[in-house]
């Protein structure tokens, strides 16, 4: 590994809102998990189109239409070679739970039915379980679940013994967890499933934003994410599809701009992507996260993961002197993302949370929209510290001594001192 000052990025200074103080505290952000902070480039990117760029796209041959088509299907490019994906196969949705919708409506409505079996995993977060449970109820498909072991981690065996049933239609799964943190072998996982037949999704939306990810490497049909997590805006969400599969798909939501002609009782549809976009898109937006992964690309995602995963071990480590304090996933920096979830004995997570944020400590407490995986842990909710480009070692240092702080609140003392 870097030495820790090659490692770090020091960042904090690009984000505007961490200059904000709370109860009287510089604002310490471990949410990015939920959604991550705007550094300037992003905001002054939207800013400078709605200035000075703003006209509806694919409509206009006034010169202000035309600057607003670059700009729109120029970020698309750009967000697409973020990934190492083509811009035609790139899908522009509201976030990633319209993108996994869309291919539940939109490919799941044609090609799953009775006797099939989608299959997804214990540490789905919500937007890829609903979906998959409606569309199964519909087509009298059934929705198993892959198990998660004690590591918090899935098993390629129980894959394997999944797949031989011969049934599976899909698999889906969370690149990284949102609450275990855990980093799924996704290319390892498509390459099983496809040589069983089954077509693969992957939702994206914790790893996008602190690793370096390759569509095409890791293979799959489907691959979506969303730019409110990745330093972008809210409202913009990312689907990358294997081309012949969308071109064979019908589209998901009609309407203006996803067609190619109109007669009074019918019509047919524009190419790819747009097929999939009906309605005025996020222009805005996309010109906000195309800033976004720009940001990402200039820093390097391999800088960035070396950098939260280096934190991710501080945390690890911080969190392992509160006592009473157990943390949920894989205990290894390396085989997380860069978030913590966890339990204290004797306090509740919105208690846990309500107290750090009196130290202007900003952390998750709750479901994190994954109840069935908190049945499996056993707990109604945990506490989430999660980091991203903008922390810093001391931000580690400033929840680990709330956390002891609350301890002592709650009349269960203090911990090591650091
Ligand atoms: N899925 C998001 C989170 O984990 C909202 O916080």
């Amino acid at each position: 590994m870097p030495p820790v000052a090659e490692s770090a990025l020091r960042r904090r200074a690009d984000f505007p809102i961490l200059g904000r103080r709370f109860h009287g505290r510089p604002l310490i952000y471990l949410d990015s998990a939920s959604t991550s902070q705007k550094p300037e480039v992003v905001i002054e990117a939207v800013a400078d189109h709605l200035r000075s760029h703003n006209a509806n796209v694919h409509r206009g041959v006034y010169a202000l239409a035309q600057e607003a088509d670059a700009a729109f299907e120029g970020a698309r490019a750009r967000i697409a070679a973020f990934t190492g994906a083509e811009a035609q196969t790139t899908i522009f949705t509201k976030n990633v739970t319209e993108a996994i919708n869309l291919v539940a409506y939109a490919w799941g409505r044609a090609n799953v039915g009775p006797g099939d079996a989608v299959l997804i995993t214990q540490m789905e977060h919500h937007a890829n379980i609903i979906p998959w449970q409606v569309l199964c109820r519909e087509r009298g498909a059934s929705l198993r679940y892959l198990d998660v072991d004690e590591r918090g981690e899935l098993s390629l065996e129980s894959l394997d013994r999944e797949l031989a049933r011969g049934d599976v239609r899909l698999l889906a799964f969370a690149h990284v967890s949102n609450v275990l943190g855990t980093i799924n072998p996704a290319a390892e996982m498509v390459a099983r499933a496809r040589a069983a037949g089954a077509v693969t999704l992957i939702d994206g939306a914790q790893a996008v934003p602190q690793m370096a990810v390759d569509v095409q490497e890791i293979g799959a049909d489907f691959y979506a994410w969303t730019g409110h997590k990745a330093l972008g805006p809210t409202g913009i969400g990312v689907l990358h599809g294997r081309r012949e599969i969308l071109e064979a798909m019908e589209p998901f939501l009609t309407g203006g701009d996803m067609i190619a002609s109109v007669e009074l009782q019918s019509a047919s549809w524009n190419e790819l992507p747009w097929k999939f976009e009906a309605g005025t898109p996020m222009i805005a937006e996309a010109v906000g996260l195309a800033a976004a992964v720009d940001y990402l690309s200039t820093l390097g995602m391999d800088r960035v993961r070396v950098h939260e995963r280096r934190l991710t071990a501080s945390l690890l480590e911080g969190l392992a002197r509160v006592p009473g304090l157990h943390v949920v996933g894989p205990p290894e920096a390396d085989a997380r993302g860069g978030l913590a979830s966890f339990t204290i004995e004797g306090i509740h997570p919105h208690d846990i949370a309500e107290l750090v944020d009196r130290a202007g400590v900003c952390i998750r407490a709750g479901h994190h929209c994954a109840q069935p995986l908190m049945r499996c842990l056993g707990v109604g909710a945990t506490a989430r510290a999660s980091v991203g480009v903008y922390n810093e070692d001391s931000d580690v240092d400033a929840l680990v001594d709330a956390l002891l702080s609350a301890r002592e609140v709650f009349g269960l003392g203090g911990g090591s001192p650091r």
